[in-house]
Formats: C-alpha cells, sequence, structure tokens
C-alpha cells in the first residue's frame, strides 16, 4: 500500500474507523494509544481478520509514534467520550491536552501530514490542532457534518418508507445542540424537505438530529462509534483518492458565512491537498439567524479553551 494513515486514539471510534478503513483497503494503517498492549492487541485481531475478506493492509498497533511515520493522514480521536448527562464542551480542559500532545507528536514523525479530528468538542479541538500545530487551514477538518447529515437521512428515512439513497440532508454549524440542520436545502430526490414532510413531522427530525449524539450516549453509556468513525473513513477517502467531493464537515472559517478564526461546520470540498475550498450557500435570515447562534456556541468554547492552553 503506498498510502498510511495513523489513527491516534485505539478505543471505540478509533478501533472501528481501522475496520472501516482496512475494509476499503486505501492505506496502511498504524493505531496508537496510551494503553498498553491494547492498541496491539486490536490491530493483530483486525489484520488476523484481512485474509477473510481477501484484502492486504498492514496494521500495527503501537504505544510509540515513531511507528506512525511518514503518515498521509493522522486522525485524532484520542480523548474521553461523553457519559449521559455530559455535554461535549464538559470534555474541554482533558481534552484540550491530550489533542495538543497528539498533534505535536505526530507531526514530528509525520510533518507533511493531514489532520482529520474526532475529539470532542470537535470544533474547538480542530481548532486547537491548527494552532497547536502552527498548520495552514487546508491541513485540518473536523468530522462533524457527515454524521449529523447522515442521522437526519436515518431519520428521514425512517418517517418516508423511502430509500436513504433518494434522501440528502445537509448539516451545517457547530457539532453540538445548536447545530443547524437546514431544511430547505435538503431534499428527498429533488423535493425539499419542507415540501414532502408536515411541519410538526420536520420539527421532530430536526430536534432528533440535534440531540442524535445525546440519544446514543443515553443507551450506550459512552458516545457513538460507527457511524462518527465511517464518517471519517469517508473523508480519509475522499483526500486519498483525491476525489474533490463535498461534504459538511468543520473547517477554519476566514470570512465564509461572515465568521473568522474559528472552526465551524461548512460545506467543504476534500481532495489530496486536504481542505480545496469551503462553499457559500445561499442562506435565508431564519438560516443566518440559526448558523450565528451556533457561531455563538462555538466562539464560546474557544474562548475557554484560550484560558487553558497557550497557543
Ligand atoms: P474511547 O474512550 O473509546 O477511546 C479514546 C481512546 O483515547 C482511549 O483508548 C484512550 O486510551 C485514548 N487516549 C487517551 N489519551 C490518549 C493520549 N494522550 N494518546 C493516545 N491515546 C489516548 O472514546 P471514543 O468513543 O473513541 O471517543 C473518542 C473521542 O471522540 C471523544 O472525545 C468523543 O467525544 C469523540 N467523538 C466525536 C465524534 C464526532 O462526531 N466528532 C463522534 C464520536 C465521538
Ligand atoms: C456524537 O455526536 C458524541 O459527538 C459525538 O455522537
Amino acid at each position: 500500500m503506498t498510502a498510511k494513515i495513523s489513527i491516534i486514539g485505539a478505543g471505540m471510534t478509533g478501533a472501528t474507523l481501522a475496520h472501516w478503513l482496512a475494509e476499503r483497503e486505501i492505506a496502511d494503517l498504524v493505531l496508537v494509544d496510551i494503553v498498553e498492549g491494547m492498541p496491539q492487541g486490536k490491530a493483530l485481531d483486525l489484520y488476523e481478520a484481512l485474509p477473510i475478506i481477501n484484502k492486504d493492509v498492514s496494521l500495527v498497533g503501537s504505544n510509540d509514534y515513531a511507528a506512525t511515520k511518514g503518515s498521509d493522514i493522522v486522525v485524532v480521536t484520542a480523548g474521553v467520550p461523553r457519559k449521559p448527562g455530559m455535554s461535549r464542551e464538559d470534555l474541554l480542559t482533558t481534552n484540550a491536552n491530550i489533542v495538543m500532545t497528539a498533534v505535536e507528536n505526530s507531526l514530528l514523525h509525520s510533518p507533511d501530514a493531514l489532520f482529520i479530528i474526532l475529539t470532542n468538542p470537535l470544533d474547538t479541538m480542530a481548532y486547537l490542532a491548527m494552532k497547536a500545530g502552527k498548520l495552514p487551514r487546508e491541513r485540518v477538518v473536523g468530522q462533524a457534518g457527515i454524521l449529523d447529515s447522515a442521522r437526519m437521512r436515518s431519520f428521514v428515512a425512517l418517517e418516508t418508507g423511502v430509500s436513504v439513497e433518494n434522501i440528502q440532508c445537509y448539516v451545517l454549524g457547530g457539532h453540538g445542540d445548536e447545530m443547524v440542520p437546514l431544511t430547505r436545502h435538503s431534499n428527498v430526490a429533488g423535493v425539499p424537505l419542507r415540501d414532502f414532510l408536515p411541519a410538526d413531522k420536520l420539527e421532530a427530525i430536526v430536534n432528533r438530529t440535534r440531540k442524535g449524539g445525546g440519544e446514543i450516549v443515553n443507551l450506550l453509556k459512552t458516545s457513538a462509534y460507527y457511524a462518527p468513525s465511517l464518517a471519517v473513513a469517508q473523508m480519509a477517502e475522499a483526500i486519498l483518492k483525491d476525489k474533490h467531493l463535498i461534504v459538511a464537515a468543520s473547517a477554519y472559517m476566514q470570512g465564509e458565512y461572515g465568521l473568522s478564526d474559528m472552526f465551524f461546520g461548512v460545506p467543504v470540498q476534500l481532495g489530496r491537498g486536504g481542505l480545496e475550498r469551503i462553499i457559500e450557500y445561499d442562506l435565508d435570515d431564519e438560516e443566518k439567524a440559526a448558523m450565528q447562534k451556533s457561531a455563538a456556541a462555538v466562539k464560546e468554547s474557544i474562548s475557554i479553551l484560550h484560558t487553558l492552553v497557550k497557543i
């Protein structure tokens, strides 16, 4: 394999991501974690599964960043997840130090790597990764929008009975309860969702999408991992295959949507160079207000970050 992806944090999302990526056979994989033996054991177990599906992927687990040398992409999932009753922001203090360490250590061995951040609070951790690594914005994206949009698509499919293939949803904004499901742009086979579903059903879907992460946390007592990690796999594949794929993801704002110096969920185009461009939708006043409300929540989180770490 010519490409290499390192996953920092071999817990639920990290290991599941390795699984999705190995099946795609697009890169050799390294799992890094602080727990001794765990990344090694998971990597070996997954490696031993691959002959069954005839996939040739090198899989290494390690507690040492040296194993990540020469990575094209580094995915950061290291950190603590939510427990019931916790918001993503409750994780800030603990995860800020973990993400900084992960980015700095990864760059020592892979100075040219692109970073995909998953650790929560997502937009703030992506911001931290870019600043701590002194990276250009092209090289850091955060995963949120593919997951939130997929959740909304699944809820629309449940409500309508229509194939998910026909359902397109766009969820922008910060990865928190103020995220912005765009019901005007979302559609079922081209018919705007607002015209396809009665207002009360649509409102219920919007609310369920916003609280989608919490719904899983309440059931599992930890956070989701199948859907979040598959979303990262889609981003990594788009980058390695230079697909120029447009998806919702968290990116560094430089005036887009009237926002600056923060990460925020927007439509981005991904290719071999990472973030290729940000697409600006034509939003109505209601949508703009929702984006501003969501941005205020992210800005608040970033201002707390600045009291915790020097970046
Ligand atoms: P997990 O607890 O299963 O795995 C996290 C792993 O990070 C653990 O194995 C832990 O040992 C490791 N770790 C901790 N400190 C480390 C360090 N300094 N270096 C390397 N590894 C370290 O948690 P899970 O479920 O995988 O979630 C990981 C993070 O991703 C959480 O912050 C969670 O909130 C976030 N998340 C974000 C999503 C998103 O859509 N952006 C979706 C799901 C989870
Ligand atoms: C999620 O949305 C916890 O951010 C994670 O599932």
